[in-house]
């Protein structure tokens, strides 16, 4: 029988590719969303490039107990991917307790409910954003953590050490929680389909939902925050990862879960590249790619941003046997083409 997935905050980007891989991998998906930050676009997306009617949907919030245990008694679940948490790094700066409150409640909610129904595999979405400004790079998952700049970036640590230290407390009781938390490097892309993609509300935060939005006519011009920095074309360097990569990650950690892989009760795993693009880079490659011109300006720093980081990926490359493929072409190609398909179908 097909082990079955609990994906928490499933309607949204991240979370809707996933679920798309997911099915396409052979598991069966339940998808739990308070749809707080998206709509229905993502979850009807999935139905449409899998050609799954029947997926079970839940519109609930996984800070409230009882929807999150009512879950776990409808279905037998054999692991969970948790998305569900609020990310903007500006927001949590500014309403802390709200991000605290959201993040923290709904993880140990779903942790809580976990071990009261026998324990389970839990994957948690982290981001490369414990790592702060580090020192050395590529950055390893021994990298050590530094304290974060943002609420946001907070709520990542620890729900990490939230898992680890359920992990090692379940370990040897009849209720064990085995814990992998995947740290993100930069998102972007959308499926090849163009029928799921980042849907940001509002003003976006991040560089490619706010480059399509210009390229689109959307957004009048493009600022690029910093061109002083030392490196060689004076903008920031990150490791952008295809969002159909990152949801073939998930896959490979939660195979290695259900299949009793595991080294260890807790692992952490770097998902990127191993690629460092500047913000030039990857603005003159969107360019580049979609033949167009992109009106931008270079600007001053933002604040809180780090200069530099890229992941190195090899524990992920051995371990879970995972490596992302798409070229950052590709990958510019299908934010474009998402972009394209939102404006075309009056989403936008
Ligand atoms: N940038 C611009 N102009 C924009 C937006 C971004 O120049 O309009 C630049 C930023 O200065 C940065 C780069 O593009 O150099 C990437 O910025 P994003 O906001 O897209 O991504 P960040 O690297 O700041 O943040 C991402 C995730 C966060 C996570 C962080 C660290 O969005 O959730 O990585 O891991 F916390």
């Amino acid at each position: 029988m097909a082990k079955k997935v609990l994906v928490s905050g499933g309607a949204g980007y991240i979370g809707s590719h996933v679920t798309v891989e997911l099915i396409e991998a052979g598991y069966d998906v339940v998808v739990a969303d308070n749809l707080s930050n998206c709509d229905m676009t993502g979850f009807e997306g999935v139905k449409k490039i899998t050609g799954r009617e029947e997926i079970p949907f839940y519109q609930i919030d996984c800070c409230d107990y009882a929807s999150v245990d009512m879950l776990f008694t409808e279905h037998k679940i054999d692991a969970v991917i948790h998305f569900a948490a609020f990310k903007a790094v500006g927001e949590s700066v500014a309403e802390p307790l709200m991000y605290y409150r959201n993040n923290l409640v709904s993880f140990l909610n779903i942790l809580e409910v976990a071990k009261n129904h026998g324990g389970c595999n839990v994957l948690f979405s982290s981001s490369a954003t414990v790592y702060g400004e580090a020192e050395v790079l590529p950055v390893t998952e021994q990298t050590p953590r530094l304290p974060s700049t943002s609420p946001y970036g907070n709520t990542k640590q620890m729900c990490e050490d939230i898992l680890r230290d359920v992990v090692f407390a379940t370990s040897s009781s009849d209720a064990v929680i085995n814990g992998i938390a995947l740290r993100y490097f930069n998102p972007i892309g959308a499926h090849p389909s163009a029928l799921i993609g980042e849907l940001p509300r509002g003003v976006p935060n991040n560089l490619v939902p706010f480059i399509t939005q210009t390229a689109i006519g959307k957004r009048e011009c493009l600022s690029i925050f910093g061109n002083d920095y030392p490196t060689e074309d004076g903008t920031c360097l990150r490791d952008y990862i295809d969002v159909v990569d990152l949801a073939k990650a998930h896959v490979a950690a939660v195979s290695r879960m259900v299949e009793g892989r595991m080294k260890k009760g807790y692992e952490i795993f770097n998902v990127g590249t191993g690629r460092p693009v500047s913000v030039y880079e990857l603005v003159s490659a969107f360019e580049k790619v979609n033949n167009l011109r992109l009106n931008y300006r270079f600007v001053d720093r933002r604040p809180g941003d780090v200069m530099a980081i890229w992941a190195d990926t090899k524990l992920a490359n051995e371990e879970l046997g995972w490596k992302a493929e798409r070229t950052v072409e590709e990958t510019l190609a299908s934010a474009w083409a998402w972009e394209k398909y939102l404006a075309g179908s009056g989403n936008n």
